[in-house]
């Protein structure tokens, strides 16, 4: 499996936690993507905040090795499979209040939209805008993963 490991934090020396984020070259549905996380001691990423999301879009454009394509889809920790129009963080079980959704979205298309994921939208006079969609949790995507690490300051 090729993996790529960007170091979100790697420009925050003195940092004492950061977290590490992993996008696998490969797709999964929301569920599978989640258990492939955990085996690696991590979750789906958790997004509570602009500045958060700002550091996953890097993950991903960072994400882009021998020209794939990082222009997609990517399933993110949050689902409304509990409770239908509350999303929570499948890492800490807390309620999303940060929600940034693209236009048009939620839109639970089919009635049967419960898992998010994060994706490009084209913006006026260039570049991108990254957003949240909801989607049929079956449904694979590229996914990324976050694992929180403590850094050690060697004396
Ligand atoms: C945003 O969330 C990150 C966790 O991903 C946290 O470390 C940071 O302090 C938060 N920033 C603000 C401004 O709340």
């Amino acid at each position: 499996m090729n993996r790529t490991i960007p170091i979100l934090a790697a420009l925050l020396p003195f940092a004492s936690k950061a977290e590490v984020c992993f996008i696998p070259d490969i797709t999964a549905n929301w569920f599978e993507a989640q258990e492939i996380c955990q085996s690696w001691g991590a979750n789906l990423v958790t997004i509570p905040n602009n500045s958060a999301n700002n550091a996953v879009v890097e993950c991903i454009l960072a994400s882009s090795t021998g020209g794939n394509n990082v222009m997609t889809n990517y399933w993110i920790g949050a689902n409304d499979l509990a409770r239908p129009g509350t999303l929570k963080w499948v890492s800490n079980g807390k309620i999303a209040t940060f929600i940034p959704w693209g236009p048009g979205e939620p839109n639970n298309a089919g009635g049967s939209e419960h898992c998010v994921n994060i994706q490009p939208y084209p913006k006026d006079g260039g570049g991108h805008v990254w957003l949240w969609n909801d989607d049929g949790c079956y449904k694979k995507f590229k996914f990324i993963c976050e694992q929180a690490v403590t850094c050690v300051q060697e004396p």
